[in-house]
């Protein structure tokens, strides 16, 4: 189950466009997609709220009966959105779950000085610095009348990080997201240079959009039923949308906040301690969960739970 995460410590930089889109990329290409929050803001929740049932679905966190946050059954992709600001144990945290990050970078000094201090701290972890968890920059809200792009690549390339293009400012970003779409559940015609933008990070992202295998499905369960999917690769970047995919959304209780919690992701770090013990690893029967951590000051060192294999 690939976990994509949008990570940058600047505030407004983007994350929560990022993130929502990514979520209705993989919503449209007819994967069971969630897009859960690690912010405070639960931005991603509101934006899910407003989402239309008729269009591609996206879970947001399923709440379990010990008001647990899981990554629901059946689910094969995960899209986190982060808060700004996020570093330390918070930030090591996601990049244990992650295998791609993607950070949007907005060109002023300011932007860029505050997602090279963000650069820096991911690098100090090994599964960034040894690639394990990719990681790119996407440059946002670009005029295009300016020189912005060159100097958001100049300025990747200097840091050894892939630059996957820019997002032009545009309207149609705001518009859809106050409607519960993204470009991708618009009329192609209607964003035709908008979705030409995202051919690269599509592109950049597909050993994670197109894992070999991907489903959180411990009890076997790879698809919630009530689902009608689209065949993979069914639906290009240029496609218009036409599947309708009805919703499975629960409800996520208000008083969990996953910026407070650990992830934990179950099948997979059940899978690896078992593999230590015992000569025939079973796989877990639980969907991944999230349980609250020690807090970071009672825990100087990353939680045995949260290592994966490097
Ligand atoms: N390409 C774009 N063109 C125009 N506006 C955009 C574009 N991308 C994002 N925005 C707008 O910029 C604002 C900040 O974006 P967003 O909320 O995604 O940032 P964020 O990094 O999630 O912020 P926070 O750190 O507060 O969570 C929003 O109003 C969003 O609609
Ligand atoms: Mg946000």
């Amino acid at each position: 189950m690939p976990v994509i995460a949008v990570v940058n410590r600047k505030g407004g930089s983007g994350k929560s466009t990022l993130a929502a889109h990514i979520a209705a990329w993989c919503a449209r290409n007819g994967s069971s997609v969630m897009l859960g929050d690690v912010d405070r803001q639960q931005s991603a929740r509101a934006w899910l709220k407003r989402r239309d049932a008729s269009l591609p679905a996206i879970a947001p966190w399923a709440v379990d009966q010990k008001n647990m946050l899981r990554v629901p059954t059946g689910i094969t992709h995960v899209v986190l959105d982060t808060p700004g600001g996020m570093h330390g144990f918070e930030l090591a945290r996601v990049v244990m779950f992650a295998d791609a990050i993607v950070m949007p970078v907005c060109n002023s000094m300011f932007d860029r000085e505050s997602a090279e201090a963000c650069h820096a701290e991911l690098m100090t972890m090994p599964r960034v610095a040894n690639g394990r968890c990719r990681l790119a920059v996407v440059g946002m809200r670009i005029d295009g009348r300016t020189n912005a792009a060159q100097t958001l690549e100049e300025w990747s390339e200097s840091l050894g990080v892939p630059f996957l293009g820019a997002l032009r400012e545009t309207q149609l970003y705001v518009r859809s997201l106050e409607r519960g779409l993204t470009i991708f559940d618009l009329q192609p015609q209607l964003a035709a240079a908008d979705l030409a933008q995202w051919a690269p990070i599509l592109q950049w992202l597909k050993p994670q959009l197109y894992p070999p295998q991907a489903a959180n499905d411990g009890a076997g369960v790879v698809r919630p039923p009530a689902r009608t999917l689209a065949p993979r690769g069914a639906v290009s970047p240029l496609t218009a949308p036409g599947e309708v995919v009805s919703r499975q959304l629960g409800t996520l209780s208000g008083s969990l906040m996953p910026a407070q919690e650990s992830l934990v992701q179950g099948g997979r770090m059940s899978t690896l301690s078992a593999s230590r013990t015992t000569p025939a690893p079973v796989r877990p029967p639980v969907a991944p969960t999230l349980v609250r951590p020690a807090r970071a000051a009672d825990s100087p060192l990353i939680p045995q739970f949260l290592k994966r294999s490097v």
